[in-house]
């Protein structure tokens, strides 16, 4: 039997290989323990990811400032934060010969009103859902000096990971969330230097990508998620993404991951705001086979991908990495199963609700939990009830809240 291209290592720029081209797609775990530290939950976690035989993990978000989360369950790595937890986390992820990145990232105005902080962005722009909007508070528009601060805060957090021990930090650009905000114009009203041309747009995602490249050793591994498009009218295009790619090119990134949407039109979760159809699967490929012919470092998408004959079709499309989320929480052993020959497809939650923010939430909820049920040594469940899994979410999310809100009292 031949070997699937999936099971083929990869050389990265960076002169270290990947075993395989099977990336498990960073998923925020919600699972901090108090002072929004990784505990033994990631351990457990990553170290079944890692029996599972994925090539590269990249962690969930973890974030830059503490000021700033995406969830109150989310880890925080600052210059100051303790390493233990942070070093157990990479050794676990690292025992079957993978490798793992912490992807790092600041929200933005993408941060909950009831973490009751002050949101920033790169303008006064609140994140439009209707009648969910009020989840979200308004931000304020970033000085100068808050944009200097971030780009630092993306260095030390680089820095603390490489000394914690992982192989590599990928740079959240995507999403919506505060990279991703100054790029697109509907969310970046500026007429400074960060604003107005796609250079400006970009300013700030060059500037973090060089900010860390300078703070971590030589042969760490640097990539970023970017969006191939937001899908919104007057967002940022497939046009303005292949010219970022065009800037990136110059900066020596070992892999850039192309996905797409953000909060306001989840387009990696296959639903886009401005109605247009995504492929069933694979999500982004076109847009990724294009890039491949002009970008000069490694691709990745991800979006939709439950399939080994799809993943195949991901790298003969010159994609170099294929990333998996949903399909790795579902099915952790995938990559093993599909190299032994198993023609495994993993179940993907199907949410059919009217209100479409709910059942994007719902969605999240059902495949959060079967983290939470790794995270503990018991094995993901196919199926559930949404519902279900969205109310418990809720009370969790609530709880964790109430826990965040007296930290940073604590701390102030
Ligand atoms: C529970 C959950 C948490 C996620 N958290 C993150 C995250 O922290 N960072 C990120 O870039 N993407 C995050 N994503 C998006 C995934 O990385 C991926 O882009 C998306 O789920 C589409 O891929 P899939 O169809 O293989 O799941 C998350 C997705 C889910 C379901």
């Amino acid at each position: 039997m031949s070997v699937s291209p999936v099971f083929q290592p990869l050389l990265l720029p960076n002169g270290r290989s990947l075993p395989n081209r099977l990336v498990k797609a960073a998923m925020e775990e919600g699972l901090a323990a108090p002072g929004q530290l990784p505990g033994p939950e990631f351990e457990r976690l990553y170290r079944t990811w890692a029996e599972g035989g994925v090539g590269l993990m990249l962690t969930g978000n973890v974030m830059v400032d503490a000021r700033a989360l995406t969830g109150p369950g989310g880890v925080v790595l600052e210059a100051s934060s303790p390493l233990e937890g942070f070093r157990a986390w990479a050794g676990a992820a690292q025992t079957h010969g993978g490798q793992v990145w912490m992807q790092i990232n600041h929200p933005g105005r993408q941060v909950l009103a009831a973490m009751g902080e002050v949101a920033l962005a790169p303008s006064a722009v609140a994140l439009d859902l209707g009648k969910h909007s009020a989840m979200f508070g308004s931000p304020r528009a970033m000085t100068e000096a808050e944009i200097a601060e971030v780009i630092a805060r993306f260095a030390a957090t680089a820095r603390r990971a490489a000394e914690a021990g992982f192989d590599g930090v990928q740079v959240h650009a995507a999403h919506g969330y505060l990279i991703s905000q100054f790029l697109s114009p509907l969310t970046n009203r500026r007429n400074d230097a960060w604003g107005g041309s796609l250079p400006n747009r970009a300013r700030l995602l060059v500037e973090v990508v060089r900010a860390v490249k300078a703070a971590v050793p030589a042969g760490f591994g640097v990539g970023a998620k970017l969006n191939s498009a937001d899908f919104q009218r007057g967002g940022f295009s497939e046009a303005d993404a292949r010219e970022v790619v065009l800037l990136l090119n110059a900066e020596g990134l070992d892999l850039l991951e192309l996905s797409g949407g953000s909060y306001e039109s989840p387009a990696m979760q296959g639903r886009t705001a401005d109605g247009r159809t995504l492929a069933r699967e694979a999500y982004f490929l076109e847009f990724a086979q294009q890039l491949a012919a002009v970008a000069t470092m490694p691709l990745m998408t991800t979006g939709g991908i439950t399939r080994l004959p799809v993943a195949e079709q991901v790298l003969a499309s010159g994609v170099a990495l294929v990333g998996l989320g949903t399909a790795l929480a579902m099915v952790p052993e995938l990559p093993r199963r599909w190299q032994a020959g198993e023609p495994a497809v993993a179940p993907r939650p199907d949410v059919a609700w009217k209100d479409k923010a709910l059942a994007s939430l719902a969605t999240m909820a059902l495949v959060r939990r079967q983290l939470q049920r790794m995270a503990v040594g018991r094995a993901p469940q196919g199926s559930g009830s949404p519902l279900w899994a969205l109310i418990t979410d809720q009370w969790r999310t609530r709880r964790l809240t109430r826990r965040y809100r007296a930290w940073r009292a604590a701390a102030r």
